[in-house]
């Protein structure tokens, strides 16, 4: 049984490939996993609460206003009380409702409020799922971290032919097992503390000096690390993005900030600098909003700000046995990022182009050079979920070569 010990909590939306979820039940329960579900009101068209629970073992849910169900286990805690959260099958409207933050049933409220990863299994119409609109929900998904599987291609209950079939309960078994196995997880125990977007330094109350980091990389980078097993912290500045599943996240405004909230995170196996620190903040940030006079612009003093990456690779018994950094240049990037490892000592940087003909800043590619003790590797394009991916791949292979060679 390879799923003893784990819970699921199933999500089953209205199509006809509901009948399917009933097998997967069957399946989850046969390998030991407790099985929570939620069925949706068009869900209950195709299959019945009664024969879910059977398989289940377990009560139903559906109603967002259940008096009854939030005495007993309210939807936040529902969301969360799993390890996996799998939606199958899930159609366009649920995958839409999901990329936009929409929720008004138990179904779309669940799937915003978890804080564990989520694993899909599309189930559609070929032209509904050929779509811009259902693509690029699917893209905007992806890079948040949502798994899919699927779907197949094949003849379709409404008669056309094409991807958009739901996978069989086997291939959503897979995937499901993959997802808990070990080597799936190789981060499985480590602690990750990654830093990401950019700082806001006050000039007054109502301004200050921030830069064009969204956060985008350094998201994907805790999403990638979680997804590989680690217990991640991050500690973001001001973005305009979702929490990535199963990650700590603690957010901040100064660089000041952001170096307090690091220090308390640790211990940490792996550090990783995503974030576009400032490195200058006002040296008096004014109490009060400040006016235009007769005076002209006020003059601004700087002073520098503290540097987290540097503060992270200082020798001592809180260094994280991996400090990764980022280097954010515009000219002879491999050059001046190789001085930048030395200067500050990490073990890692990761170069980017960030020139605004590149896109980086605030794109959802990167070009990346990664600079070691050795030299230099550049990596193709990539999506910044992909450079995560590669990144975290990377990181636990270090870390377990870096036991090996203690305990030997
Ligand atoms: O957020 P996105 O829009 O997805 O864009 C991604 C990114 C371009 C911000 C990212 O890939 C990146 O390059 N991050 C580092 C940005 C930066 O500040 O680079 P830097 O060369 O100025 O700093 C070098 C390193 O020192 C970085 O790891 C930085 O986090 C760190 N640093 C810098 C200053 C400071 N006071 N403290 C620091 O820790």
């Amino acid at each position: 049984m390879k799923l003893c010990g784990k819970s699921v909590l199933l999500v089953v939306s209205g199509g006809i490939a509901a009948y399917k979820a009933l097998e997967l039940i069957r399946l989850l329960r046969k390998e030991g996993a407790g099985v929570r579900c939620i069925l949706t009101a068009a869900a209950r068209q195709f299959v019945t609460p009664l024969s879910v629970s059977a398989l289940s073992e377990e009560k139903v849910y559906g109603e967002l206003f259940s008096l009854t169900d939030e005495a007993e286990m309210g939807h936040i805690q529902l969301s969360r009380s799993a390890d996996l959260v799998v939606v199958a099958p899930a159609t366009a409207d649920l995958l839409a409702k999901l990329t936009h933050g929409l929720a008004d049933d138990l179904a779309s409220t669940a799937l915003l409020a978890t804080d564990k990863p989520v694993l899909a299994a599309p189930a559609m119409n070929v032209r509904m799922w050929q779509h811009p609109a259902t693509q690029a929900n699917l893209a905007s998904l992806r890079q948040r971290g949502t798994l899919f599987v699927g779907p197949d291609e094949g003849a379709m209950a409404c008669g056309e032919f094409g991807p958009g079939r739901m996978a069989e309960p086997a291939a959503i078994l897979e995937a499901v097992e993959a997802f808990f196995a070990p080597a799936a997880r190789p981060l499985q125990g480590r602690r990750a503390l990654v830093t990401s977007g950019p700082t806001y330094e006050p000039i007054d109350p109502v301004r200050f000096i921030g830069n064009r980091s969204s956060g985008k990389q350094g998201h994907a980078i805790a999403a990638a690390l979680a997804a590989a097993g680690a217990q991640v912290t991050l500690v973001s500045g001001p973005v305009a993005l979702p929490d990535p599943p199963g990650v700590d996240v603690r957010r901040v405004e100064t660089a000041a900030e952001m170096l307090e909230a690091c220090r308390a995170s640790l211990p940490a196996d792996v550090a990783v600098c995503a974030a576009a620190v400032a490195d200058w903040r006002v040296a008096a940030s004014a109490p009060q909003k400040l006016k235009k006079g007769p005076g002209g612009p006020p003059a601004l003093t700087f002073a520098e700000n503290p540097d987290i990456l540097a503060t992270l690779s200082q020798p001592g018994p809180q260094r994280p046995r991996l400090v990764v950094g980022f280097a954010a240049e515009t000219e002879r990037v491999v050059e001046q990022a190789t001085a930048k490892r030395l200067r500050k000592g990490c073990d890692w940087i990761l170069a980017n182009d960030v020139s605004p003909a590149t896109g980086t800043f605030g794109g959802d590619s990167n070009l990346i050079h990664l600079i070691d003790a050795r030299g230099s590797e550049s990596w193709p394009v990539l999506s910044k979920a992909a450079v995560a991916e590669r990144l975290a791949g990377r990181i636990a292979a270090t870390l377990a070569e870096a036991e090996e060679n203690v305990s030997s």
